[in-house]
């Protein structure tokens, strides 16, 4: 697969999710479905949105025993996702068995990337809460490296730290980033943002973009704004 722009569809229910949906008359955008619509909605939200012809990106975040992770894994592969993730805290042998998990009979698979820390555990609360004592970026690019290692495609981080984790995980590791907004938007509570012009210069594979298409007065516009300037 090649750059993309993927629409965070952060809303609460299949009816507000399908009526943004059907704004895209033309070219259907890869979306990402996050914790609280599949939550409310179940696993036929993944089924019915891929069949309106989504890529789709199911970030559930996956963190529990190896065996656990495994057979969690093996229910989504079947939802028909194009990519999904999991914690590298899990560590090497919870990302094996999710790759196990995750490859159907035939070998395809979705792509399986990975969390290292989430932007909201800062270093002070990683030092004092989880007494993880290196700096927060080398613990990042440390957890890249462990996902690369053991076979996963990518992760997710920020535009600004694409280009190390290709140098160091490979050039061919993707690197999934939110935080993007356009120069002329207001950031909301997003600290570290780039445009997709920027996410594009710095290397990054997938844009992943929310409010500044979803809350837009025209999304369709600001959608294809997004595509026009990461992509073409
Ligand atoms: O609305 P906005 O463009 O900020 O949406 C970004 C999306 O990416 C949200 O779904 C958010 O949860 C997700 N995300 C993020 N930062 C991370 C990981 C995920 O903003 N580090």
């Amino acid at each position: 697969m090649g750059k993309d722009v993927i629409i965070a569809c952060d809303f609460s229910s299949a009816s507000e999710t399908f009526a943004f949906l059907d704004l895209f008359t033309e070219k259907k955008p890869f979306v990402k479905i996050g914790m609280e619509l599949f939550y409310a909605e179940g696993p036929q939200i993944v089924r019915d949105i891929k069949a309106r012809g989504h890529k789709i990106f199911l970030d559930l975040k996956l963190h529990d025993i190896p065996n656990t992770v495994k057979k969690a894994m093996h229910v989504l592969t079947q939802l028909g996702a194009d990519i999904v993730n999991l914690h590298a805290a899990g560590t090497g042998a919870m990302m094996r068995a999710a790759l196990e998990g995750l490859t159907r009979t035939d070998g395809s698979r979705p792509l399986l990337i990975a969390v290292t820390q989430l932007t909201s555990t800062d270093e002070a609360a990683m030092h004092d809460e989880l007494l993880i004592d290196r700096p927060l970026d080398e613990v990042v690019l440390h957890y890249a490296k462990n996902a690369a290692a053991v076979g996963l495609d990518g992760i997710v981080c920020s535009p600004l730290e694409a280009g190390l984790i290709h140098d160091k995980c490979g050039a061919g590791f993707l690197t999934v980033t939110p935080g993007v907004r356009f120069a002329d938007s207001e950031a909301g509570d997003q600290k570290r943002v780039t445009t997709p012009a920027k996410a594009r210069e710095l290397g990054s594979d997938y844009i992943v973009v929310g409010r500044p298409i979803t809350k837009a007065a025209d999304p369709v516009a600001a959608y294809l704004r997004c595509v026009k300037e990461f992509v073409e």
